[in-house]
C-alpha cells in the first residue's frame, strides 16, 4: 500500500535524483567547467605576468619591457572576462534548464497522483513545491556546483604555482588551510537541519496564505480576517525565527571564511618579508604570493556560500523527490482487460471503503446496476451517496470487495479506457478557464455539433447561452464570464451528455438549479440518457423520481431499494428521507 505522504529524502537518495538532471545538461556543464579551467588559468597568469614585471623591468631596470608585458596583461585580463562571461552564461542555462525539468517531471507528477494524495496535502503546498521550493536548485546546479569547481581550481593551480616558487613559504601560507576546512565543516554540519526547518516551514506559510485566499469569501462574510492574520502570522513568525536562526550561523561562521585566509597573508608578510630582506626571494616573487592569497580570499569564501546554497538546494529538493519517489500513480496492470462492447452493468462486491485512516464510510455495499439501468443514489447528508459513486471512475479503490464494469474489475482496466467510459457531474461542478464550447467538447472534442445542441437543449445550457455575451464562445472562469452555480453544473451535465460515455455517475447534479429548471432537466433526462447506464446522487425526491430504481445508503450499507414510488409507501428509510417532500407534491 504506498504512502500519500513520504517522509522528506535524506542527503544522498536526493543527490542520486538530482544527478540525472544534471546529467542531461552535460554539455553546457562541460562547457562551463572548461571556461572555469581556463579562466582559473588566466587568473593565476595575472599575479605571474606582475611578478615578471616587478622582478625584471622595475627591479632589473629592462624599462622596455614595462609596455608589452602590461599590454599582455590587458590581453589576459580581456580573455579572461570572455571566459567569465561564458561559463556564467553556460552555468545559468544548467540551472534553469534542470530547474525546468524538476518543475515539469513533478506537475507531470502531480497529474498522475491518485485523489488520496490531494485529500492529504493543501493546495498551497503542492503549488509550492513545485515553484518556489525549488528556486535554491537552480542557483546551487547553475552557478554553484561549478563556482565550487572553480574554488577547487583556484586553490590547486595557486598552491603548484606557490610551491614551484618557494615551497617553505607556501607552506606556511597553507597554515590557514585547516582551520578553514573545520570552520567550513562545522558550517555544514550545523546549517543543513536549518535549512530542512526553514523549508518545511515557508511550506505551511504558503499553505496558510493559500486557505485564505482560496476560502477569501467565508473569511470576508464571517469577519474571519482576525483569525486568519493570526494564523498567517504565527506561521510567518515560524519562518522569521527559523530565518534568523539560519542567518545567525552564516554570520558566525561566513566572517570567518574570510578572515582566516588573511593569516596566510599575514604569515607571508612575516616569513616572505625577511626572506626578502634577506634577499632569497625576490619582491616581485613576495607580491606574487600576496597577490595570488588576496585572489583565494573569494573562491574560499564562495565555498562557504555554495555549502550553504547545497543545504538549501538539497533540503527544498528532498521534498520534491520524496513526492516523485514515494506516491505512486493508482497501480494498472501491464496488460489491462477489455471492456465488452453496448451499454455497461456496474457491481459492486462486499464494497468496504475509508478515506486514509479514517472511520469506515462504505462497510459492505453490494449493489448491481443493469446496463441502460437508471439508479438514484440516496442517503443523509455523509452517508458516502459521494464515495460511492466515486469508486466507479475509480478515483479511489476500495479497501476491501470489488467494482466491476461490464463484469470486469476495474483494478484491471486500463484507467484511461475506464475513465472514457465514465462520464462524471461532480457534486461541487468544475469548468476550465476556456470557452464554454471548449468546456462542452473537453471529453469528446470531435463530437457533432447537432449532438451537442441537443444535450444543450436536455441540460439546459440553451435556456441561458444566448444571454451570454458570445453565446458558445463565451470565455467561462476567473478571467471570463462567471456563470452561476446552476448555470455551472448544467454546463458540467451537458459535457457529461455529450461525452459518449456508456456510464454516466452523476453527483446531485440538479442541487443549484431551480425547481422549474429542475422539471425540465427531469423531463428531458431520461431520453437523454438512453441506452446508458446511469448513477445519479440526489438529495430532492423530484431528483431522484427520475430514476428506475432507488437505493438508500445508511451507516455505510444500502438498506433499501426498488421503485421510488413504493419505497414511498413502504415508510422505511427511504420514506423518512423525501416524506415530506412526497406529501407536499
Ligand atoms: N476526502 C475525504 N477525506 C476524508 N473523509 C471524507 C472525504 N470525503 C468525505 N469524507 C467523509 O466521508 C463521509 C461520507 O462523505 P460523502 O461525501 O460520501 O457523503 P455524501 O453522502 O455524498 O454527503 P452529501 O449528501 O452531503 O454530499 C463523511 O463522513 C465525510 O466526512
Ligand atoms: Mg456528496
Amino acid at each position: 500500500m504506498s504512502t500519500v505522504d513520504p517522509p522528506d529524502l535524506a542527503l544522498w537518495p536526493t543527490l542520486r535524483n538530482l544527478f540525472p538532471l544534471w546529467w542531461e545538461q552535460r554539455r553546457m556543464v562541460a562547457l562551463g567547467l572548461a571556461c572555469a579551467l581556463v579562466f582559473t588559468g588566466l587568473s593565476l597568469l595575472i599575479p605571474v605576468l606582475i611578478q615578471r614585471t616587478i622582478d625584471r623591468a622595475i627591479d632589473g631596470g629592462e624599462k622596455r619591457l614595462l609596455l608589452p608585458t602590461l599590454a599582455a596583461i590587458l590581453v589576459v585580463a580581456a580573455l579572461r572576462f570572455a571566459f567569465n562571461f561564458a561559463r556564467r552564461y553556460a552555468t545559468a542555462r544548467v540551472g534553469i534548464a534542470v530547474e525546468a525539468r524538476l518543475r515539469e517531471k513533478l506537475y507531470d507528477a502531480y497529474l498522475t497522483y491518485p485523489r488520496a494524495f490531494y485529500d492529504r496535502h493543501a493546495t498551497g503546498e503542492v503549488i509550492s513545491r513545485a515553484t518556489n521550493d525549488i528556486y535554491p536548485v537552480r542557483y546551487f546546479i547553475g552557478w554553484g556546483v561549478v563556482q565550487a569547481l572553480q574554488s577547487v581550481m583556484m586553490l590547486v593551480g595557486a598552491a603548484i604555482v606557490l610551491t614551484s616558487v618557494n615551497a617553505r613559504l607556501a607552506l606556511y601560507a597553507a597554515l590557514a588551510m585547516p582551520p578553514i576546512a573545520v570552520l567550513t565543516y562545522v558550517f555544514a554540519h550545523k546549517v543543513f537541519p536549518i535549512s530542512r526547518a526553514v523549508q518545511a516551514r515557508k511550506g505551511h506559510l504558503t499553505e496558510a496564505s493559500d486557505e485564505a485566499v482560496v476560502g477569501i469569501e467565508m473569511v470576508q462574510a464571517f469577519g474571519r480576517e482576525d483569525d486568519v492574520r493570526a494564523r498567517f502570522g504565527t506561521r510567518a513568525e515560524a519562518v522569521r525565527a527559523e530565518t534568523m536562526r539560519q542567518a545567525g550561523v552564516e554570520s558566525r561562521f561566513l566572517p570567518g571564511l574570510i578572515f582566516l585566509p588573511l593569516l596566510g597573508i599575514a604569515a607571508v608578510l612575516y616569513f616572505g618579508g625577511r626572506e626578502a630582506i634577506a634577499g632569497t626571494l625576490t619582491i616581485g616573487q613576495f607580491t606574487l604570493f600576496i597577490t595570488l592569497l588576496l585572489q583565494l580570499v573569494w573562491p574560499l569564501e564562495a565555498l562557504g556560500w555554495i555549502i550553504n546554497l547545497g543545504q538549501r538546494a538539497t533540503a527544498a529538493a528532498s521534498r520534491g523527490f520524496a513526492w516523485l519517489d514515494g506516491i505512486e500513480p493508482l497501480a494498472e496492470r501491464p496488460d489491462p482487460a477489455a471492456l465488452p462492447d453496448g451499454p455497461l452493468a456496474v457491481r459492486m462486491e462486499g464494497v468496504r471503503f475509508r478515506y486514509g485512516t479514517g472511520s469506515e464510510v462504505l462497510s459492505g455495499v453490494d449493489l448491481e446496476i443493469e446496463p441502460g439501468e437508471i439508479v438514484a443514489v440516496c442517503g443523509a447528508t455523509g452517508a458516502g451517496k459521494t464515495s460511492l459513486l466515486n469508486l466507479v471512475p475509480r478515483f479511489y479503490d476500495p479497501s476491501a470487495g470489488r467494482v466491476l464494469l461490464g463484469g470486469v474489475d476495474s483494478r484491471d482496466l486500463a484507467l484511461a479506457g475506464l475513465r472514457r467510459s465514465v462520464a462524471l457531474v461532480t457534486q461541487k461542478a468544475v469548468l476550465f478557464s476556456v470557452p464554454l464550447r471548449d468546456n462542452l467538447l473537453a471529453a469528446r472534442p470531435d463530437a457533432d455539433w447537432e449532438e451537442v445542441l441537443a444535450a444543450c437543449e436536455a441540460a439546459g445550457v440553451a435556456a441561458f447561452v444566448d444571454g451570454l455575451p458570445d453565446g458558445y464562445d463565451t470565455l467561462i472562469g476567473e478571467r471570463g464570464v462567471n456563470l452561476s452555480g446552476g448555470q455551472r453544473q448544467r454546463v458540467a451535465l451537458a459535457r457529461a451528455l455529450i461525452a459518449g460515455a456508456r456510464v454516466i455517475v452523476l453527483d446531485d447534479p440538479m442541487s443549484a438549479v431551480d425547481t422549474e429548471t429542475e422539471r425540465h432537466l427531469v423531463a428531458n433526462l431520461r431520453s437523454a440518457v438512453a441506452g446508458r447506464t446511469v448513477l445519479i446522487a440526489g438529495q430532492r425526491l423530484s431528483t431522484v423520481l427520475v430514476a428506475d430504481r432507488a437505493l438508500v445508503l445508511r451507516d455505510g450499507r444500502i438498506v433499501e431499494s426498488g421503485l421510488p414510488q413504493d419505497l414511498i409507501r413502504a415508510g422505511g428509510a427511504f420514506a423518512e428521507l423525501f416524506g415530506d417532500e412526497a406529501l407536499a407534491a
